[in-house]
């Protein structure tokens, strides 16, 4: 490899890597967001019973339950669970628990902070609330909740745990001691969350997120910002302010979302992470194939999309911008692309050419420089902004496609690589799709003056059974854990490691799976060279670095190594594959280095 370190071909993009994400796997209910109540709300009906609750009683107690359609605490909650309890004392209490997500993590010494809406028909005496351990039956936290009354009210209480063993087989158990009838709904239970945010997040994902150094978040979908259908989509409206005001809906990967990640949490997400959001609005196309006609009967959705980025970006002077503020959040979040849509090429209608105009125009005249609006599938008469392409592969086909974007028009649109993954190995990756994702990537270095952001996806799985609606994830996790896949190390490796400039550079001799990057951060000197040796044999490099003062003869060296291409990381092997730290001497401008078979290597120089 050949490096002219003095003459950079171009700038490498400032937002190259960054998040996309979805409802899908279990990623917010069950996932990233810390709620811990399953199907808090009743709008998982189950089969023939009430998912994820169970009746319980104890000793001659006697009680059960059932959906009660008439009456809910909100507009948006309109119907509740219904408790009649037949027969209960003091030391035969009777009422209800939840299993939670897979289990609830409960941890030693810690405080969660529990609420619920509740109405009763007569004097139940207070009620009850418990984290009991599955295995013993053993309370590991409690409390009571006084004051219920005949008209729905909110209850809070908090749970501390002493010095107990850490365990997430445990559930809650919510009960009342006197006969009568109980109506609950909105249950919830909150572990700590990251920075202690209300209705926030599992620290232990969002750290793993942040190792990444991501640069923007992609949100709210993929498919779940179109929904099966037009009723289904995204509607950001219905997800913003209390819970309890929040209606919930079918996300379109086969179970109910409670929308506790709405829009503004998802911009609080990219808060916490220092991270731009780029936003996708729904564009009137659905996955079942419904779509709005451009024209009139489009207007009222790209209206919808104007609120939605005046909530997400303007100051609390405008009517949405003063709605966020009165939410609690007076800035503006930061925002500089827009996407209009997803994947649009599945609608065969053709109409997406003049949805998208129809978008592009009446952003643009409301906003004319301060966003680049992507679109999701090619225009034939339009030039977007950005252009959205996506890319699920296999190892194979990205080493043979590692040079897709050499020879792409630099007049067309820039691009967007807003979905791509080597989909090998489950329900997260191993060692080959390692592989295929570090070629991959370094075609999207080389060609970061053409691609301006590019994001994996999905990027989450809860790996119980059940919990995967798709196979190949980033980081995968059940209630108490989390674990990144060997993937998810080389995109930490990629992003931790990524210069300001693309130098010159050539190869000659190296193997068809011999993968290779070079970027320089423009300040420091320092030159990140990445390689990948998709090869089961060592592979020799002869790195020659010309048009730098000096090189240092010490290189940091970071390497991830697999012994075979089914090697992966899992929940009880999390660090089976992990990147290694160490230092090489080095000849100085001109040195051999070799790489192990089934390694991804980051050489980071010293130049001056
Ligand atoms: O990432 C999974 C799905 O793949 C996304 O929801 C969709 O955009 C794509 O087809």
């Amino acid at each position: 490899v050949s490096i002219q370190l003095d003459k950079p071909a171009h700038a490498v993009s400032p937002t190259l890597y960054g998040l996309m994400t979805e409802e899908i796997n279990y990623s917010y209910d069950g996932g990233l967001y810390a709620e811990m109540v399953r199907n808090r709300t009743f709008q998982d009906h189950g089969f023939g019973g009430v998912a994820h609750w169970n009746i319980e009683h104890m000793g001659n107690a006697q009680a059960t339950m059932k959906i009660d359609a008439l009456t809910g605490p909100s507009e948006a909650l309109q119907h509740s669970l219904l408790i009649e309890i037949g027969k209960a004392d003091a030391e035969n209490p009777a009422g209800v628990r939840n299993e939670g997500y897979w289990g609830m993590p409960v941890r030693p010494k810690t405080t969660y902070k529990g609420s619920l809406y509740a109405k009763t028909d007569a004097d139940l005496g207070p009620l009850t609330a418990s984290l009991i351990d599955d295995r013993t039956g053993k309370t590991l936290a409690s409390a009571t909740v006084a004051g219920l009354t005949k008209s729905w009210a909110k209850h809070d209480f908090t749970l501390t745990t002493g010095g107990i063993e850490p365990t997430a087989q445990a559930h809650l158990l919510l009960t009342v001691g006197h006969a009568g009838k109980l109506w609950i709904d909105m249950v919830s239970l909150f572990p700590p969350t990251y920075k202690n945010r209300e209705n926030g997040n599992r620290p232990d994902i969002m750290e793993k997120m942040a190792e990444m150094k991501p640069k923007f978040l992609r949100l709210p979908g993929g498919n779940y910002l179109e929904g099966n259908l037009i009723d289904e989509r995204f509607d950001w409206k219905t997800t913003i302010g209390p819970e309890v005001d929040r209606p919930t809906h079918p996300s379109p990967w086969g179970y109910q979302s409670s929308d506790g990640m709405g829009l503004l949490e998802f911009l609080e997400w990219t808060e916490d992470l220092k991270i731009d959001t780029v936003l996708a609005v729904y564009a009137g196309y659905s996955l079942r194939g419904d779509h709005i006609h451009p024209g009139p009967q489009l207007a009222p959705f790209v209206d919808d999309a104007l609120d939605e980025i005046e909530f997400v970006t303007g100051d609390a002077s405008t009517k949405w911008g003063a709605v966020r503020a009165k939410l609690g959040h007076p800035a503006p979040f930061p925002v500089k692309y827009i996407e209009i849509g997803n994947e649009d090429w599945f609608d065969k209608s053709g109409s997406y050419e003049a949805r998208y105009q129809q978008f592009y125009k009446a952003i643009k005249a409301k906003y004319p420089t301060q966003f680049q609006l992507i679109a999701t599938a090619p225009l034939k008469k339009f030039k977007p902004d950005v252009l959205d392409d996506h890319y699920y592969k296999r190892a194979d086909e990205f080493f043979d496609d590692v040079k897709h974007y050499d020879t792409v028009d630099r007049n067309g649109p820039k691009i967007f690589v807003g979905e791509w993954a080597t989909r090998e190995g489950g329900p997260t990756t191993n060692f080959g799709a390692a592989l295929g994702d570090a070629a991959w990537m370094t075609g999207m270095e080389r060609n970061s003056d053409l691609i301006v952001m590019a994001s994996y996806a999905p990027l989450f799985v809860n790996v119980n059974p059940g919990g995967m609606q798709w196979e190949s994830n980033l980081i995968g996790y059940d209630a108490m854990t989390s674990y990144g896949a060997p993937s998810f190390y080389a995109q930490t490796m990629f992003g931790q490691y990524l210069g300001t400039e693309v130098p010159t550079s050539t190869s000659t001799g190296g193997t068809s799976r011999f993968f290779y990057s070079v970027t320089r951060d423009a300040a420091s000197g320092k030159v990140f060279l990445k390689l990948v040796n998709a090869s089961s044999a060592r592979q020799t490099v002869d790195v020659k670095l010309d048009g730098a003062g000096s090189v240092g003869k010490t290189a940091e060296l970071v390497s991830l190594v697999g012994s075979n291409l089914a090697e992966t990381n899992t929940l009880t092997d999390p660090t089976r594959i992990l990147p290694v730290k160490t230092s090489e001497k080095i000849a100085g401008a001109s040195f051999t280095h070799t790489m192990p078979g089934y390694s991804i290597q980051v050489l980071e120089l010293s130049t001056k």
